[in-house]
């Protein structure tokens, strides 16, 4: 894997380290939390940008943070370096270089945190561009206006790039944007980066004069263009955050379509990064599914289903219901409007119908319960039936407790066990029975406090 990765960025054995911009305030979010830490499809924009390093292959990765932020970053077991005061983004990059230990033949990649979308393979083709003499950045044709840094072009290469408010009317006229993804040598970006004066509108020490001051030493940037520019939009409000999260939620259900995925409707199927789902499963509107949930082949999930942190088996059927860290084995239908919740383990081939409520229980093989239940801290026995409005009374106030139903049982409409309780295989529960003592196997109660059947 390594050796492909190194392969692909050019170079083999060369030292890439990665400086990633996430010191900036924010303040267009106007939120508490720090700008990077906002989520899109379940992860935080850090998280994605931290991803798509990784992907590319990038030895070392440290990340320009604020006082505020840096803890939260370090919980993440990523390096940090703190900027304390946001003087701009050539600053920032400055607090880095002095943070990282010089070394003569390194290559440095710089990129902004706010930009969840960047692929790994963008990466790659910056630094490839690169090389060992050149300085790369990505760049994006764009529909005006816009709010990003202009590429000004001397033939083929980069002469500098101007900042929208230091721009004049023919600058503002260009549609080649900046991106804000640079790749280095390292020994020409510590030199341009101490050359940065802050004598602009912003009062800014901009990483962006890096390259005019290269090209000013003869060492003109080489663009590298993306092709569609919504993979190098930055997220500084919440509104661009949303339209992020729609882009990246398309790209992940794209991904599990091509996988063998039947999604009906994209726009309104929420999905996370880390799924794994089976071909010939087929997605209904309006569900989400999250974390590292694992789900089968050929089920059907939806509409309105909510499954987190779940593993689903092959030909499951989950319709209108929430299933949150729990396992569903194979061939169970569950729904619709089911909540599958707290360990609960179907073991497979299990029913578990309208308004039943299953929490840290165990069914085994075809064990069913069809209507208006709740099974709390219950095992059940193979194709044992719980008939509706079946209640196990596992609190008493103070503890919880256990119910054991063995295998074969028969459990009446709106029964109550009171626990703790153990009902043997075969057993069998009348209509509105109140279980208050244990059921020997084959026993047969009725009744309130319920009483063996003469
Ligand atoms: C920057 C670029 C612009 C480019 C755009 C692409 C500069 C001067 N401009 O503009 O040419 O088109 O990105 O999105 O670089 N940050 C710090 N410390 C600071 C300031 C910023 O770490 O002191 C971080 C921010 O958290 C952010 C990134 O750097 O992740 C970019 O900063 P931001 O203020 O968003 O720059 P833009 O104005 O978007
Ligand atoms: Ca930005």
């Amino acid at each position: 894997m390594e050796e492909r990765r190194e392969r692909e960025r050019g170079d083999p054995g060369v030292i890439v380290r990665a400086i990633l911009l996430a010191a900036g305030k924010g303040t267009r979010m106007k939120s508490a939390r720090p700008k990077v830490l906002h989520e899109l499809c379940g992860r935080s924009m850090l998280w994605y940008a931290l991803a798509a390093l990784r992907e590319a292959g990038i030895d070392e990765i440290v990340v320009v943070t604020n006082p505020e932020l840096d803890p939260e970053v370090r919980a993440l077991g990523v390096r940090t370096v703190v900027q304390a005061e946001q003087l701009g983004t050539g600053h920032a990059v400055r607090v880095a270089l002095e943070a990282l230990e010089p070394r003569a033949d390194g290559r440095i990649l710089v990129t902004n945190g706010d930009m969840p979308l960047v692929r790994a393979e963008t990466l790659v083709r910056v630094l490839a561009a690169a090389g060992e003499h050149d300085i790369s950045l990505v760049t994006a044709r764009m529909p005006l206006p816009s709010n990003f840094g202009r590429i000004v072009r001397e033939g083929e290469r980069v002469a500098r790039i101007v900042e929208l408010r230091d721009a004049d009317d023919r600058e503002r006229a260009i549609d080649e944007m900046n991106a804000g993804i640079y790749a280095f040598p390292e020994t020409h970006l510590r030199d341009v980066v101490s050359k940065l004066r802050n004598d602009n509108a912003q009062r800014e020490y901009y990483l962006t004069d890096a390259i005019a001051h290269a090209a000013a030493a003869g060492r003109h940037a080489l663009p590298v263009t993306v092709e569609t520019f919504e993979e190098v939009l930055g997220v500084n409000d919440r509104s661009e955050l949303a339209r992020a999260r729609a882009a990246m939620n398309r790209r992940i259900c794209e991904r599990h379509m091509l996988a063998g995925v039947t999604i009906i409707d994209p726009a309104t199927t929420y999905l996370e990064p880390e799924l794994t789902i089976g071909i010939d499963t087929v997605i209904y509107p309006g569900t989400s599914i999250s974390l590292q949930s694992i789900v089968g082949s050929r089920c059907t999930i939806g509409p309105h289903a909510r499954i987190s942190d779940a593993r689903i088996g092959d030909d499951v059927s989950v319709r209108e219901s929430v299933v949150v860290e729990s396992e569903i084995g194979a061939g169970s239908t569950v729904g619709p409007f089911a909540h599958v919740r707290g360990h609960a383990v179907l073991v497979g081939d299990n029913r578990v119908g309208n308004f039943v409520e299953i929490k840290n229980s165990r069914y085994e093989r075809g064990a069913k319960s069809a209507h208006l239940s709740y099974l709390g801290d219950a095992e059940i026995g193979e194709e044992s039936n719980i008939g509706a409005g079946t209640i196990t009374c596992n609190y008493d106030g103070k503890k919880k407790h256990r119910t054991k139903i063995g295998r074969d049982v028969s459990i009446g409409s709106n029964t109550s066990i009171v626990a703790p309780r153990t009902i043997g295989d075969g057993a069998l529960t009348g209509a509105g029975s109140v279980v208050t003592k244990d059921i020997e196997p084959g026993g047969r109660v009725a009744g309130n406090p319920a009483r063996p059947l003469p």
